[in-house]
């Protein structure tokens, strides 16, 4: 049965999902993952908190080891973020300040980019930026310590430092909550296309949305035509688009496996089934693989394509029906 990075790749997109070098040292799961995904994202393995364990030093040894991963397997590698509020190490507070910021985060772009040039196929230069429900800026911008010290620039400036950094890698914005016809989703969509519109017009070196896409089951307020139109006007500024970290959540459906799996695959199926009909969106990643290393253990119990034993599910099937009917 065809592989989904096959089912994928007929279509010329890639699929792919995201994982740390610590689950991949599993060797029934680094074998079910080499089989489905042509493209492998670091979870938090690139991360300012596991690179950056004081301020003075830089340990690329996990991101080294996913980067052979990936090519021993023949697949894309694909790294987030370069720039986040989250994900910092604990010296980040007391050491950044509005004074040296601009040197931290020139420095960490420059010298992360410059680090996997060449072996990178995409970078998230900044992720969620944007959280308008949150936010009392009239841009949405969420707080963040780079926000705070440099001001809303510090987006370009993050991008125009990654460009410099490695010329050849593709360059994203990544954001969330972007996929339901609700007062969030919908000024979520707005305010990052305005964003992207900005960044556009200043000649930013942007070339592509990630969309996360952590659906929620439950969530019925999906429209298929604002979906469309956003995807629409966002390839109108001839950017690319990825779903960068694709997951189900399934709190609060039935206890039945069956059933809850059941609507799980359709959350997938419909989701992809309108957003792979943009022409610009070029990859699908699931943020994990299998059940037994989501990041949504607490409140999911069941929202990815593979069960905690790595047998398939009807996810799975659904991804593969998306590829097929792409
Ligand atoms: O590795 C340490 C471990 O040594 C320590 O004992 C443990 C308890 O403190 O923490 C472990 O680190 C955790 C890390 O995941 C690895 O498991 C961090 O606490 C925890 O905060 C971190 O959570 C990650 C989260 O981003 C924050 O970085 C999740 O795994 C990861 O799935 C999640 O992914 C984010 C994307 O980067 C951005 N979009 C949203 C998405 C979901 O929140």
């Amino acid at each position: 049965q065809a592989s989904l990075k096959e089912r994928a790749a007929a279509k010329g997109l890639i699929f792919g999902a995201a994982a740390d070098k610590h689950i991949l040292l599993n060797t029934l799961f680094a074998n079910t993952f080499t089989k489905d995904c042509g493209m492998l994202v670091a979870e938090n393995d690139l991360k300012w908190r596991t690179i950056r364990s004081n301020p003075h030093t830089f340990d690329f040894s996990k991101g080294d080891w996913l980067v052979k991963f990936a090519r021993t397997h023949g697949m894309l590698f694909r790294g987030t973020p370069l720039v986040w509020e989250l994900g910092l190490p604990k010296w980040f507070k007391k050491k950044v300040n509005h004074k040296n910021a601009e040197r931290f985060l020139v420095e960490h772009i420059t010298k992360v980019a410059k680090h996997y040039a060449g072996v990178v196929h995409s970078w998230d230069v900044v992720n969620e930026a944007i959280a308008v429900s949150r936010s009392k800026r009239s841009d949405g911008l969420s707080r963040s310590p780079w926000l705070e010290f440099l001001g809303e620039d510090y987006i370009e400036l993050a991008f125009r430092t990654a460009a410099k950094a490695d010329p050849k890698a593709m360059l994203v914005y990544n954001d969330r909550w972007l996929d339901y016809d609700t007062p969030v989703g919908n000024a979520q969509r707005a305010a990052v296309l305005k964003l992207l519109e900005r960044l556009k017009s200043n000649k930013t070196p942007i070339h592509a949305l990630g969309i996360q896409a952590h659906l929620k089951a439950r969530e019925t307020r999906f429209n298929a035509e604002k979906m469309r139109g956003f995807l629409k006007d966002v390839a109108s500024l001839g950017l690319k688009i990825l779903i960068t970290e694709l997951d189900v959540q399934d709190e609060g459906l039935p206890a039945d496996v069956m059933e809850s799996d059941r609507i799980v695959a359709a959350a997938y199926e419909d989701y992809l089934s309108v957003v792979l009909d943009e022409k610009a969106v070029i990859a699908v990643l699931t943020w994990g693989l299998s059940d037994r290393y989501t990041w949504l253990s607490r409140n999911s119990r069941r929202p990815l394509l593979y069960d905690s034993y790595f047998q398939r599910k009807l996810a799975w099937n659904a991804m593969a029906r998306a590829f097929e009917q792409a």
